[in-house]
This record gives C-alpha cells, structure tokens and sequence, in this order.
C-alpha cells in the first residue's frame, strides 16, 4: 500500500508546544507528515523563512518522519506536490474555528481529492499560539514552557539585537 502523507501548513512564525503537539498526533495517523512553511505569510514574519525552517528542523525528532519544507502560492497546490492526501490543522478553541471552516471550504472547492484533518491539542496547549507568545515575549513574560529550547532561545537573540 501507497504511503499516507500529509502536509500540515502555517506560518510557524515561530513553532510552539501547540504545533509540536498537533504534529505528533498527525504523525500517530499518517505515514509522512510534511510541515509547509508559507514563505509569505500575510502578517509581517518574526523570523525570516530560513529561521523558522531551521528553527522547525531543530525542535522535531529527526526519525519522525517529518519532512520540512517552503512554499508560496496555494497550500493545495502545495498539498498535491509533496504528493498528500490531507491536510492538517490544529484546533485550539471555537475562535479558530470560523476562519479553519472557510479555508477548508476553499481548498476543497480548488481540490475536492485533498481532505482537510483537524485536530485538538491538549488542554495545556490551548493557550498558545506564535503571536501571544511574541508579544509575551516582548514584553518580559515568560514563554520556556511554550516552545521549543531552540525557539527561546531565537527569541532572545532576536530581541537582543533589535
Ligand atoms: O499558521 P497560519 O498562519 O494559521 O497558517 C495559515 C495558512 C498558511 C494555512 C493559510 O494562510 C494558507 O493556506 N495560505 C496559503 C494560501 C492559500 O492556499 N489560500 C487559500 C486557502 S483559503
């Protein structure tokens, strides 16, 4: 049988705990998982394209298999190169939900063969998504149990240089 893959998109701008926790549960259900990093995302990016694959690269286990890569342009078209069947996304509380609603909606209108999987986090990653935990960070909160070591520790260098 053909291997199930997955391409689970975002800005990842940085990755945190939450998407660490989605990415293990998809990797409990698919063969593959690829994690899509917009290249261009709407907001203006923390991290330049190259850090947060790196910082991706950094905060994953590298026989999980989990491909990392970048894309620009539709994620369904994105989807059907890295040859996937759904695509993944995290739910976090019913807010996501309206905007998750009307993307799925979408993208299955632009490809109805590529299926769009949601899935929960658990209840201690709820609160957590990139944008709090930078202006968290920002302004002298805490944020180590919130993402990776590799992206604490980005933060601060960051910040430091700004
Ligand atoms: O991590 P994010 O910012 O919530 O991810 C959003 C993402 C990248 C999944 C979404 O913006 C997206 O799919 N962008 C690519 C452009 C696209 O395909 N648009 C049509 C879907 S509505």
């Amino acid at each position: 049988m053909s291997e199930r893959i997955a391409l689970y998109p975002g800005s990842f701008d940085p990755i945190t705990r939450g998407h660490l926790d989605i990415l293990q549960r998809a990797c409990l259900i698919f063969d593959r998982v690829f994690i899509g990093v917009l290249q261009n995302p709407s907001k203006t990016p923390l991290f330049t394209t190259e850090e947060r694959v790196d910082l991706i690269r950094q905060s994953i286990d590298a026989d999980a298999g989990v491909d990392v890569g970048t894309f620009d342009g539709l994620t369904v078209d994105y989807a059907q190169t890295v040859g996937a069947v759904a695509i993944v996304r995290g739910l976090r509380v019913t807010s996501d939900f309206e905007n998750e609603f009307q993307m799925t909606l979408m993208n299955r209108r632009l490809n109805p063969d590529i299926h769009t999987v949601f899935l929960m986090t658990s209840f201690s990653n709820v609160f957590i998504s990139s944008s709090i935990i930078k202006e968290v960070f920002r302004l002298g909160g805490r944020i180590d149990d919130a993402v990776p070591p590799a992206c604490a520790e980005a933060l601060r260098r960051k910040f430091a240089k700004d």
